[in-house]
């Protein structure tokens, strides 16, 4: 089941993953959606090509996108596209970055292809199928102390405005857990938490096309994901948290004394 869908997002994911691989380092046309939230031209190809893909295969499905937003046909099947995941990264020659695409059937996300091009590494998974790094089963990690556990986070663009919630609970899992990163992908953060390469993921204020195929990979991997407050995590909440099974407790402990913040 879902093969068909998942060559699908994988095609459209490489695809889209060699226009940014040809134009990163390159002189960019940088806009602003907001004070420090960036757009470029590669991300705006990337996603058309996504959506030239996507809709010549599937056409009756719902597209929702980053950049051109909800393609409502009243299916039951919805697309999550992040054409570019880490924009400010690349915008920057930053090499961490990528593509993000998932599958939406009947509210349950069930497939799910990340491809980080700088690197040419394909993340994917569908649902009760497990999960694979370029076609190697994938599976998050069996560290059990959030004292040994390396976590990843990132923050949300009116940080500027308000950040007190925000660096109170970062602050708080810098000191206990043995190191944190915030590398500017939420997509990847959750993948790498699906391979094992961290341990833990939070952010709050993330869109659906952050988190959506992420999320399958993760779960696929063994993960488990909730909102900061503990509640099922859907990609429409405003707060998330990842990790394997053995941390979630410790993590979520944390999220939980900043969840009445959110
Ligand atoms: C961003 C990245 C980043 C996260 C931001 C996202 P974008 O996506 O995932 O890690 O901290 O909140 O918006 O804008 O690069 O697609
Ligand atoms: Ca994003
Ligand atoms: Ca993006």
């Amino acid at each position: 089941m879902w093969d068909q869908e998942l060559d699908i997002a994988t095609l459209a994911a490489r695809e889209a993953g060699a226009v940014l691989r040809k134009r990163f380092g390159q002189a960019h046309q940088i806009m602003k959606k907001g004070e420090i939230d960036l757009v470029t031209e590669a991300d705006l190809k990337s996603e058309s090509l996504i959506l030239e893909i996507i809709s010549s295969h599937f056409p009756g499905d719902n597209i929702l996108s980053e950049e051109t937003g909800d393609k409502n046909k009243r299916s039951a099947r919805t697309w999550i596209v992040d054409p570019l995941d880490g924009t400010t990264n690349f915008a920057h020659g930053f090499p961490f970055f990528c593509v993000s695409i998932a599958l939406e059937v009947d509210q349950k996300l069930v497939v799910g292809a990340v491809y980080n091009p700088y690197i040419d590494e394909l993340f994917q998974a569908a649902g009760g199928r497990g999960a694979t790094l370029n076609g190697q089963p994938i599976r998050v990690s069996t560290t059990e102390n959030i004292g040994d556990a390396l976590l990843a986070t990132g923050f949300p663009y009116d940080i500027h405005q308000r950040s007190d919630d925000v660096l109170d609970l970062f602050r708080k899992m810098v000191l206990v857990a043995q190191g944190v990163r915030r590398a500017g992908s939420a997509a990847l953060d959750l993948c790498y938490v699906a391979a094992g390469r961290l341990d833990g993921f939070w952010e709050q204020s993330l869109k659906p096309w952050d988190t959506a195929a992420g999320c399958v990979i993760l779960k696929e991997a063994g993960g488990i994901l909730s909102t900061y407050s503990g509640y099922a995590y859907s990609p429409y909440e405003n707060t998330i948290v990842g990790s394997n099974p053995l941390l979630f407790p410790q993590i979520l402990a944390i999220t939980k004394t900043a969840a009445r913040l959110t």
